[in-house]
């Protein structure tokens, strides 16, 4: 099939399944390219909660699609590619979460959406790197437990007046981006700005220019005079910042890729459609807490 071919394939499944296609910035270009949405974690939430389709289609990772199935429990929600985890999410589970409680009593837990349906069902409220200073803030308490993303929560630590204790999570594709790198892009593109996603490093943050989610790096590039972008996230975010700004450079750093944001092509995402697979389920229980957790995000959003 060519991928005119798929685009017609679908939109015919999208009309007899009312069906809408929500896709993160990571995914590869023939995957971005049948987005009826393409945005960061917290676009995609908002979406995912605003919805009047019956099926969602989402192309990104287990926990994004984990919230829409939260946020739109009467909906299907399908997985392409149901493989597709998030090997941060899986820096904590219930368990531990209870015991690092258990060591705080009293403290608010902050969750990344970048975790389990159950780790949310333990944690106060959800936030994701568009808002998590604004989370933070909001709360009502001195100290704040923030899981798992340690280089997050050091970032929102730099902003709040409030003390953070965080978990020792990480990402494993974004604690790939060294300063060492960039000092040698910078050399070779004298005239480049560099933005780094706030998953990065605190010594990466150190040197950038601009540090934002996904969704505010689109905002970023599209505002900013400057004609070279070093782009210090996953490297599927490049195709739709130079799809929007063609007029403009944009360097992807190396090593960049998180495999599971690869693991969704646009085959799997017709498969998807015409068998319904795979659907997303959610202990009915675990998915009553965890849907309060993001809904309170989203009142703060
Ligand atoms: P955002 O798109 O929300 O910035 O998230 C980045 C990320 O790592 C998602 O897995
Ligand atoms: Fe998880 Fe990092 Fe991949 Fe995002 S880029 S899905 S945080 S491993």
């Amino acid at each position: 099939m060519t991928q005119a071919d798929i685009a017609r394939r679908v939109a015919e499944l999208k009309a007899e399944r009312n069906a809408v296609i929500l896709v993160h910035n990571y995914q590869i270009p023939e995957v971005q390219d049948l987005a009826d949405f393409l945005g960061d974690s917290l676009g995609l939430s908002q979406q995912a909660a605003a919805t009047d389709a019956d099926v969602i289609v989402f192309c990104g990772v287990h926990f994004m699609a984990q919230t829409a199935k939260l946020l739109s429990p009467d909906k299907t929600v399908l997985m392409p590619d149901p493989s597709a985890g998030c090997p941060m999410a899986d820096m904590i589970t219930p368990e531990q979460l209870r015991r690092f409680k258990a060591e705080h009593p009293g403290a608010p837990v902050v969750a990344y959406v970048n975790t389990t349906a159950e780790v949310k069902a333990e944690s106060d409220i959800c936030c994701t790197s568009a808002n998590a200073g604004r989370v933070v803030d909001s709360l009502d308490a001195d100290t704040v437990l923030f899981i798992p993303d340690m280089h997050l929560a050091d970032w929102v630590a730099r902003h709040t007046d409030k003390e953070i204790i965080a978990w020792g999570g990480y990402c494993p594709t974004h604690v790939r981006i060294n300063p060492s790198t960039i000092d040698y892009m910078r050399e070779q593109h004298p005239g480049a700005v560099f933005i780094v996603h706030p998953e990065a490093r605190h010594e990466v943050v150190d040197i950038a220019d601009d540090v934002a989610s996904t969704g505010g790096m689109v905002t970023f590039a599209r505002e900013t005079d400057a004609r070279e972008i070093i782009v210090g996230t996953e490297e599927g975010m490049v195709y739709r910042l130079q799809q929007e700004n063609p007029d403009k450079t944009f360097y992807v750093v190396p090593h960049t890729v998180c495999p599971n944001m690869k693991k969704t092509t646009a085959a799997k995402t017709v498969a998807s459609l015409e068998k319904m697979q795979y659907p997303i389920e959610i202990d009915p229980d675990v998915a009553e807490l965890a849907r309060l957790t993001v809904e309170r995000m989203l009142e703060v959003s």
